[in-house]
């Protein structure tokens, strides 16, 4: 049984005060949510506070990205040690606006999954097809190569903390989501990518404008378990809406 997810990836949203202001107005409203993780990933300078505030709650912090080295001259970088000293659990791997705007590459998701999990962080890895990419059928084919780039030689022994985020791009940020069927279609492709021996206990989440209307829809589907979620993820009415679907 997998145990869904929610996870709220705020992106370049929220100071450190209203980072803790989310989390005093949620933690009443999902403090009976016991059937699924949630999971909140602020900014690396709200990640203190907010771990401060999160302590005793049901609600976990991620942060949304991770150095390969440890410690060195990285100027702007922020390792796997930093990020366990503060409080994190999780952290969100190769997401689409690293790849687009950073130059994430595969072999760079790699070297990232293998810091999160010698420190013994969650990575949770964001793959997903750009629109021309889709409409030119290609969806399988990109997938599958960010599927095997990212996981290359990682040991079937590390399955356990990973999570997997498939994010169309075409649908981050847009309202325009992937019908149940859609993203159903990619998450049971990547599943037959994993090793057999983890393939059905990994959760893949969806990410692309999931909302608390939508959310029941997408969840019901058998391979799709939980959400990576941008704007919804950031008013707590929202949020845990969303957690109790
Ligand atoms: P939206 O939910 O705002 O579409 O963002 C999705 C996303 O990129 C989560 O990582």
């Amino acid at each position: 049984m997998r145990k869904p997810i929610i996870a709220g990836n705020w992106k370049m949203f929220k100071t450190e005060a209203e980072a803790v202001d989310f989390v005093k107005k949620v933690k009443p409203l999902v403090k009976d949510v016991k059937d699924k993780t949630m999971i909140i990933c602020p900014t690396f300078p709200a990640l203190s506070k907010t771990a401060d505030e999160l302590q005793g709650s049901n609600v976990a912090l991620g942060a949304q990205n991770i150095f390969w080295e440890d410690e060195g001259a990285f100027t702007g970088e922020i390792s796997g040690p930093m990020l366990k000293a503060v409080g994190c659990t999780y952290v969100i791997i190769g997401h689409s606006e690293r790849r687009q705007y950073f130059g994430e590459t595969d072999e760079t998701v790699n070297k990232r999954i293998r810091a999160a999990l010698k420190h013994k962080l969650s990575p949770i890895v964001c793959v997903g097809e750009r629109l021309e990419e889709r409409e030119s059928g290609s969806t399988f084919k990109v997938v599958e190569t960010q599927i095997r780039g990212a996981f290359k030689d990682i040991d079937e022994a590390h399955w356990d903390n990973i999570i997997i985020a498939y994010e169309p791009v075409w649908a981050i940020g847009t309202g325009k989501t992937a019908t149940p069927d859609q993203a159903q279609e990619v998450h049971k492709f990547i599943r037959g990518l994993l090793p057999k021996s983890v393939a059905e206990k990994t959760r893949i989440l969806y990410g692309g404008s999931v909302k608390p209307n939508n959310v029941k829809d997408l969840m019901a589907q058998p391979d799709i378990d939980g959400g990576l979620v941008g704007g919804a993820s950031l008013k707590p009415d929202s949020f845990s809406q969303l957690a109790m679907f």
